[in-house]
């Protein structure tokens, strides 16, 4: 049985439906993702979820224990879900020290006065922030208060942990610094994450599952490398990563594969494998329907020669070689698009020559063709 059970979840501020029918269920102890892009309602489901903003409509579950359905007129109060929350600006009180910030839930909750003081030195231990009880929050770094938001939010030991682009005030370098600490953190502390982001590589490198999300729409649910190589709309697949997109036709269909026409890329053909095919809507795939066949620049493997033995090559043409020290990257131009290609070895290709490009089976995807 589920953990966390979102069903048919609906939010209206009119005109916008800013969340459209969404159903999830989210493991006990998953890390578990809302992606997609700015507006699309991530926000608004996490607070509908934390209790701060009540749904038009759906109902929401924490194992059988209702938390909100209007039907049944149940609306649980965010401080008694069990439920601990980041925000993206942290939201500490200012005028408090570190202590009184992080001990604020628990005097909620009616804790007593030992109590407190061994639970908040525990979780400061936790987020490596021991001994900084009475530092007043303002003088502390990005990193620092970001890590009491996180040390408040887990003090009384909540089932559920909700972050809402906790990362995204950090710079760069101390962004994929608390990304792997978060990781390692929810596995010291075995606690159900739900995490709102619009960065891809965040969504990627952290979740054990991502929900991708398009205006208030459930668009699919997955591990990373299933929503990565196995989107189930363009939009996760262009949402996600880069792809080459060749358009083409079905020339022939088997029980394992699928041959596809294409143009202007070397190879008159294709052959793709059947699992290579993402939607079977319309009878796709058979015989005369356009196709596009999209491809992951990082699975293709690019040399100078067509070698025997290498199963789908297309031509390309090199427009740009750089060296960055631990790897190449390569400008391709294939077809009517150019992306950058990633090796670890130079292959000494001449620029504005001609480059092949071997297509490996797990970075290609078939599509009816989007009109
Ligand atoms: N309190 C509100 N009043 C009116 N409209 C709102 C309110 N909160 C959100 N919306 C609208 O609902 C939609 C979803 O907003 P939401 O904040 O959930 O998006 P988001 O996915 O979190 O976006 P972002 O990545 O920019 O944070 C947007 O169109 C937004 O403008
Ligand atoms: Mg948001």
């Amino acid at each position: 049985m589920s953990f966390l059970r979102i069903q048919n979840l609906y939010k209206i501020f009119d005109p916008v439906i800013a969340v459209n029918r969404l159903n999830l269920e989210i493991r006990e102890r998953e890390f578990f993702t809302l992606l997609g892009s700015s507006g699309c309602g991530k926000t608004t489901t996490l607070r509908m979820v934390g209790g701060l903003e009540k749904p038009d409509g759906g109902e929401i579950y924490l194992g059988d224990r209702c938390l909100v359905s209007g039907e049944q007129k149940i609306f649980v109060k965010p401080e008694k879900r069990d439920m601990g929350m980041v925000f993206q600006s942290y939201a500490l009180w200012p005028h408090m020290t570190v202590f009184e910030n992080v001990s604020y839930p628990l005097k909620l909750r009616g804790t007593n006065r030992s109590d407190i003081r061994t639970k908040v030195a525990d979780v400061l231990g936790l987020v490596g922030l021991a001994g900084l009880e009475d530092r007043p929050a303002p003088a502390l770094s990005g990193g620092q208060q970001q890590r009491v938001a996180l040390a408040r939010a887990l003090v009384f030991s909540p089932k559920v942990l909700l972050l809402d682009e906790p990362l995204s005030n950090l710079d760069a370098q101390l962004r994929e610094e608390m990304r792997r600490e978060l990781k390692a953190l929810q596995r010291r502390v075995n606690v159900t994450v739900i995490f709102v982001t619009h960065d891809q590589i965040e969504a990627l490198s952290l979740s054990d599952r991502i929900a991708i999300m398009k205006f208030g729409v459930l668009e699919q649910v997955g591990t990373p490398e299933e929503v990565y190589y196995k989107p189930a709309t363009p939009f996760v697949r262009d949402f996600l990563g880069k792809t080459f997109l060749l358009t083409g036709k079905v020339i022939g269909v088997s029980d394992e594969h699928v041959q596809v026409e294409v143009h202007g890329v070397g190879a008159s053909s294709l052959t793709l494998q059947r699992n290579n095919v993402i939607s079977s809507a319309n009878g796709f795939p058979t015989v005369g329907q356009s196709a596009m066949v999209a491809i992951r620049p990082e699975k293709m493997t690019l040399s100078e020669k067509i070698c025997e033995g290498q199963g789908n090559v297309v031509e390309g043409t090199l427009q740009a070689t750089q060296f960055l020290g631990d790897r190449y990257e390569y400008t391709v131009t294939l077809g009517s698009e150019t992306r950058v290609i990633v090796s670890p070895e130079a292959k000494l290709l001449k620029q504005g020559g001609k480059v092949f490009l071997e297509l490996k089976p797990e970075g290609v995807t078939l599509w009816p063709r989007e009109s």
